[in-house]
């Protein structure tokens, strides 16, 4: 009687920790459509015939399968920014890292679990310049039953920030290949696929539509090529709560900053008079020699009860250079580290890398001076082969790529005064090779070679803590003792600034084969990437799982 009621208490017991994760299956078509919302009768590729793509839903601890059928005349590939992937890299996604691309007519299902993660993300498409219009987001709510750290907001808003040229993306960036110059700028950027206003057309831009009294969770996602933008509403501040799916000490703001592949939620009151108020959505560029897009893009903040024709509370836009508004933002995001969320930051380093990232230059037979700009990590460049890293890893296929990636630029110069005065940079396929988990830090470390930039960073399989940062060449003997250790930001995409350093650490303890790269699409395409290879650790827990059957092949 007794072990009856004991089993009964333990099917009770077990059956709610059984319906709480899930598997969430979706289906990717990529195909070629036109959107009235950018008064375009051009066609692009989008998936589903959405511009942005479809929102993908999920809690922490479910699986999601996506099947993507490839309708399209280009090879595509998919990648989910900042989702860890623990033993899937297969389903990571960039183009001849991960996986080959699925080619036109072919399909790949993409299979992977959510862990330790809540938040927002976006998946896009990791092969050439199609992440353009193949992108949308990636909600993770909280387990079933589990809070949010702070009060739960009455609605909840997805906001994507995108980057739009008139004419064809891939025609762009082959243009720029083939000319060794820097490509086209975009012609406007998009809130939620408006551009806003256009004369001549009839999209009205986006508009947010909110209740007096009410809060709103805005998940706010660039989704942009090239720009680093600010975000801004008229009148209402924002209080940040998450960063790249990790939770962060709640402030508050009046501009957003995000660089291309990074993520944030805040929280908007509607505390305001009734009424209209400007969404301005505006570029940041420090380097004031390179073109970009400085096209401002806006939308509306609008009160349910808002008279007919109303006048629109406006607002100042930070100026392109405005770097104090940035920094004031990325220097008040702090990891929430408490007890349920702690922060987890390596304190002894078992890999200490430094990566000098320059501009320079590569002979081009084709272009018209014969050379072309390229970008280099420790001075190489880096070549994709033309089947996957992964693939080589695993099956250990020879002379696909090395592994002895350069821990320290080969020419230690002073990187942030006069450049040096051969720019030429060194090609290659070479990766850096680590254990499983063996801890790294890594300081990036911009220059003033060529174009000196802030680069937004993108490392996959892992978030990383950012640990410190600072103007200058980075001083090994005094910089590390103001470093951060105990609630530094955790996320998957930074900003090395213009002219600084920043260092980041990591636990490498996914097994695979994972890209560290600038997510501006300009410099990937000109070499600023390179990748880890993380071997496994001991049984199937710490092992990459093998390949599935429908992976493409080359
Ligand atoms: Cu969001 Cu490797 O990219």
């Amino acid at each position: 009687m007794k072990l009856r009621l004991l089993a009964i208490f333990l099917v009770a017991l077990s059956f709610p920790l059984f319906v709480h994760s899930l598997v969430r299956h979706y289906k990717f078509r990529v195909v070629l459509k036109n959107s009235t919302k950018l008064c375009s009768t051009k066609s692009f590729v989008t998936v589903n015939g959405k511009f942005p793509g479809p929102t993908l839903y999920a809690r922490e601890d479910d699986t999601v399968i996506v099947k993507v059928n490839n309708h399209v005349k280009y090879n595509i590939t998919i990648h989910w920014h900042g989702i860890k992937q623990l033993q899937t890299g297969w389903s990571d996604g960039p183009a001849y890292v991960t996986q080959c691309p699925i080619q036109p007519g072919q399909s790949y299902v993409y299979n992977f679990t959510l862990t330790g993660q809540r938040g927002t993300l976006l998946w896009h498409a990791h092969i050439t310049w199609l992440r353009a219009t193949m992108h949308g987001a990636i909600v993770i709510l909280p387990k079933r039953g589990i809070p949010y750290p702070f009060p739960k907001p009455d609605k909840e808003k997805i906001i994507i920030l995108g980057e739009w040229w008139k004419s064809d993306v891939e025609a762009v960036v082959n243009e720029a290949t083939n000319s060794g110059l820097p490509p086209n700028i975009s012609d406007a950027h998009t809130i939620n696929g408006h551009p806003g206003p256009v004369p001549s057309c009839t999209s009205h831009g986006y508009t947010l539509h909110v209740e007096s009294g009410k809060t709103y969770l805005l998940r706010i996602i660039n989704a942009a090529l090239n720009d680093e933008l600010f975000f801004k509403i008229a009148g209402h501040n924002l209080k940040v709560v998450e960063a790249d799916a990790s939770y962060v000490k709640p402030f508050e703001i009046e501009t957003i900053f995000l660089s291309p592949g990074q993520t944030t939620n805040a929280i908007l009151t509607a505390n305001q008079g009734v009424g209209k108020y400007l969404i301005a959505v505006t570029p940041f560029m420090d380097a004031p020699t390179i073109g970009f897009d400085n096209m401002t893009s806006i939308a509306t903040l609008r009160y349910k009860g808002t008279p007919p024709y109303p006048k629109t509370i406006l607002t100042t836009i930070p100026p392109l250079n405005a770097t104090p508004v940035t920094t004031s933002f990325t220097d008040s995001l702090r990891s929430l580290n408490s007890n349920s969320y702690p922060a987890k930051v390596p304190l002894t380093i078992d890999h200490s890398l430094f990566f000098a990232i320059t501009v320079g230059i590569n002979p081009c037979a084709t272009c018209a001076n014969g050379i072309k700009l390229a970008s280099a990590i420790n001075n190489l460049t880096f070549l994709l082969p033309t089947i996957s890293l992964l693939q080589a890893h695993y099956y250990n296929i020879k002379g696909v790529f090395t592994d002895d990636f350069p821990a320290y630029p080969p020419i230690i110069f002073n990187y942030t005064g006069t450049q040096p005065d051969n720019l030429q940079t060194n090609n290659g396929t070479k990766l850096y090779r680590l254990n499983f988990n063996s801890t790294v830090q890594i300081v990036l470390q911009g220059t003033a070679m060529i174009a000196p930039e802030n680069h937004p960073f993108h490392l996959h399989g892992y978030n990383f803590f950012v640990v410190g940062q600072g103007l200058g060449n980075f001083d090994p003997e005094k910089d590390p003792s103001r470093f951060n250790l105990v609630d530094p930001v955790e996320r998957n995409t930074l900003s090395v600034p213009n002219g600084g350093w920043i260092a980041i650490r990591f636990r490498a303890d996914n097994p695979g084969v994972w890209f560290l790269h600038c997510h501006l699409e300009v410099h990937t395409t000109w070499g600023l990437k390179m990748a880890f290879v993380v071997d496994n650790g001991r049984g199937p827990n710490e092992s990459l799982l093998p390949p599935p059957k429908d992976l493409p092949k080359c």
